[in-house]
């Protein structure tokens, strides 16, 4: 498990390659809420995409302002992953599926990945498998503090977003036994693109719409606040919107 490190951290989700709306989100906590944000933990469809990559960090000379983090979601380039996870650690940090890390109140387990929808939307290698639950269900009750994951356990009561409802219902049937077993206190997710929250036992869930919706801050004494800011994206092609993005 990585060092604890104090400070407020910004959780947003699905990126989709809109990288600028991280520092974004960064500024309208700094400029608007006076927070300073120590870190950026991305939940997923981070856009680990090479062209999309190479044009805003390498031609365009970009980086972000503070630390990045992300765990993988589905809409990555799986077939490259781990090569551009190497490429370009210089500007993000890749959190691996089932891995631990202390932001400061404790450990955080990472799970990245989704459940199987079809064969576009869950590549190869994104689909969390009954090996990665079993990891998880091997961790001691009561360890893990917080999860983040993309994709959300089964009974958290989100409904599908009206453009991913043909996928079929949401959520992990695993994800809902590693909760069963682990009780952390809260669990972040995306994927969904839109906000939930719930509480159910001694978890209490919070479901982040896409990146340009909002983000949620996290103190280390234990505070969390849900953020609505709306930031401007530049238009893409219609055939993105056809099949589900923006
Ligand atoms: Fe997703």
């Amino acid at each position: 498990m990585s060092p604890p490190d104090a400070g407020v951290t910004l959780l947003v989700s699905d990126i989709h390659s809109r990288y600028h709306v991280i520092d974004a989100q960064v500024a309208h906590a700094r400029e608007t809420l006076g927070r300073a944000v120590a870190r950026v933990l991305v939940l997923g469809d981070f856009g680990l995409f090479g062209p999309n990559l190479h044009d805003f960090f390498r031609r365009d000379g970009r980086r972000f302002t503070l630390p990045v983090s992300f765990i993988e979601g589905n809409h990555e380039d799986f077939r490259s992953f781990d090569a551009l996870v190497e490429e370009y650690a210089d500007v993000v940090t890749h959190l691996p599926r089932g891995s631990l890390h202390d932001f400061g109140s404790g450990p955080w387990l990472c799970m990245g990945g989704a459940r199987y929808m079809d064969a576009w939307s869950t590549p190869s290698g994104c689909e969390i498998s009954e090996d990665d639950i079993d990891r998880c269900l091997e961790m001691e009750p009561g360890s893990i503090d917080i999860v983040i994951s993309h994709d959300c356990p089964t009974c958290t009561g989100v409904v599908s977003h009206p453009e991913l409802g043909h996928l079929g219902p949401p959520g992990v049937e695993g994800l809902t036994r590693v909760a069963d077993h682990l009780r952390p206190r809260l669990w972040f997710f995306g994927h969904h693109h839109r906000w939930h929250e719930a509480i159910i036992g001694d978890t209490r869930y919070v479901g982040l719409p896409q990146s340009w919706q909002g983000y949620v801050l996290l103190d280390t004494d234990g505070r969390v606040d849900l953020v609505e800011n709306e930031v401007t994206l530049p238009r893409r092609p219609r055939w993105w919107r056809w099949i589900g993005l923006r």
